[in-house]
């Protein structure tokens, strides 16, 4: 039976009807359906709309369809206009007419507002899970790189050496960040639509209160016409979904770049590449390749859900059903994107040997020498000039700053000593970077000791909303 055929002397377009159909997808809120109905069946009961005896078979039909809901043939149903009507006439079917009195005093309006919230929500929660899970891999290939070196990279011209620690570290920061955003977004998403109906409130006295501690909401939301038509949780959990995917994309792209013959500072995990068809001697980075193109995906689907919402008078418009795929594909993609990830990061070999011997050579000692004469009281802009001109000197004779004979050196540098040399070596120019924050040894080793507590804080909330 339609949920609103009364009205209506004629039927569908065959063609339109199930064009507007969403349970191909919204299938996929079946246990959150089935949950936030458990919760309205309570409060009927509490209001007096279902007996006792109704109530019990409402919930022991509601725990039966929960339990098939994994299994594909169940689902399988042409005519459901979406999960909401799917569940009525399964439930239907298994106790009989109190079935229909299950929709008494709400609306789809609220159901589907309260069935995103909550699949978001667990989305969140999921992908906290994975990110604390790439996390410990990223934390832990730093500890493991120990004091190896690499060069850093302006503008993708070789600029200073740095820590290969420092430099994962980099990325744990952008993840932290993306864990951050999502657990402020599971703040705010965490309120209970139900009892709002389909724009007004609901038209039967509803513990809303009930309601929401059962479904593990904060509180109730405040306005119906508000809880009905927003999509703000959705736009902001995607967007947020869409940042993290461009951290990943540039984490991806590094890696690509950096797995080139040209670079060779990375070999690539046989796990995680694929061969040519055409050219034997291939192992591509499709992983990485994929992840990167992922992002784009996950961009457009934030751009779709924000643009379906713009101009939406109040309250629900059907447009509102189109924030569901962007949602489902975001949260999808991202949870993959996530796992593989972090497969990849504790499978990848890097080359140490030559990520040292790039970080020695290309002049990337100079700012270090400039700072030498600043300690020597030379105005910086001077300093610059002076060991500019000594890069020049070099570069003229293909040699690199600290094989230049001190007496070359002083006439562009003339408060130069002998000690010049002593900081030009790897060594000396990571120590300089003594700061919060910098490159120092001590400093990334003080940096991976907070990133492990904010870890175990990190995985310390997620238990805390197991
Ligand atoms: N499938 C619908 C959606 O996702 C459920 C709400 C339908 N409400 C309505 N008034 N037609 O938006």
């Amino acid at each position: 039976m339609k949920m609103w055929a009364g009205r209506f002397r004629q039927p569908l377009d065959p063609r339109f009807e199930q064009w507007q159909r969403s349970f191909p997808f919204d299938q996929r809120l079946i246990e959150d359906e089935v949950a936030a109905s458990r919760a309205h069946a309570r409060a009927l009961a509490a209001a007096r709309v279902l007996s006792q005896s109704e109530l019990g078979s409402i919930l022991r039909g509601l725990e039966q369809i929960g339990q098939q809901a994994a299994n594909p043939e169940f689902l399988r149903d042409e005519e459901a206009e979406d999960v909401h009507h799917f569940v009525e006439k399964q439930l239907v079917v298994l106790i009989g007419e109190a079935g229909y009195k299950l929709h008494s005093g709400r609306s789809r309006n609220e159901q589907i507002a309260t069935d995103l919230r909550l699949y978001v929500r667990r989305s969140v929660d999921e992908l906290q899970h994975g990110l604390g899970e790439l996390l410990e891999a990223l934390v832990t290939r730093a500890e493991k790189a120990g004091l190896a070196t690499m060069p850093s990279y302006t503008h993708l011209q070789p600029a200073e050496p740095v820590l290969v620690a420092h430099w994962l570290l980099a990325y744990a920061e952008m993840f932290f960040r993306d864990s951050a955003r999502l657990a402020d977004c599971r703040k705010r998403l965490n309120q209970c639509p139900l009892g709002s109906g389909a724009v007004a409130g609901s038209t039967l006295p509803l513990d809303r209160a009930a309601m929401t501690s059962e479904l593990g909401f904060d509180q109730p939301t405040a306005n119906s016409l508000d809880a009905t038509s927003d999509r703000d949780f959705a736009i902001e959990f995607v967007q947020t979904l869409s940042l993290m995917a461009v951290h990943f994309s540039r984490f991806a792209e590094e890696m690509i770049l950096f797995s080139t013959r040209e670079f060779g500072f990375v070999r690539l995990p046989e796990a995680f590449s694929t061969g040519s068809s055409a050219m034997p001697q291939k192992q591509n980075p499709d992983a990485m390749e994929l992840i990167r193109g992922k992002a784009a995906r996950v961009i457009g689907d934030a751009t779709a859900l924000i643009t379906t919402v713009k101009g939406l008078p109040l309250a629900y418009n059907k447009d509102l059903q189109e924030t569901q795929e962007p949602v489902f594909s975001a949260a999808e993609t991202m949870q993959a994107v996530v796992s593989i990830a972090a497969g990849f990061i504790s499978a990848v070999e890097f080359d140490y040997e030559r990520m040292q011997a790039a970080a020695s050579s290309g002049f990337m000692n100079a700012m270090a020498a400039a700072h030498y004469l600043v300690a020597r009281g030379v105005p910086f802009r001077h300093a610059h000039e002076q060991i500019g001109q000594a890069v020049q000197w070099c570069v003229e004779r293909h040699c690199e700053l600290e094989e230049m004979p001190l007496d070359e050196l002083r006439r562009f540098a003339p408060d130069a000593g002998q000690d010049f040399y002593s900081h030009l070596t790897l060594d000396a120019v990571l120590g300089c970077h003594d700061v919060e924050g910098g490159t120092a040894p001590a400093r990334v080793r003080q940096a991976l000791a907070e990133a492990r507590e904010r870890l175990a804080a990190l995985k310390g909330e997620l238990h805390a909303h197991a």
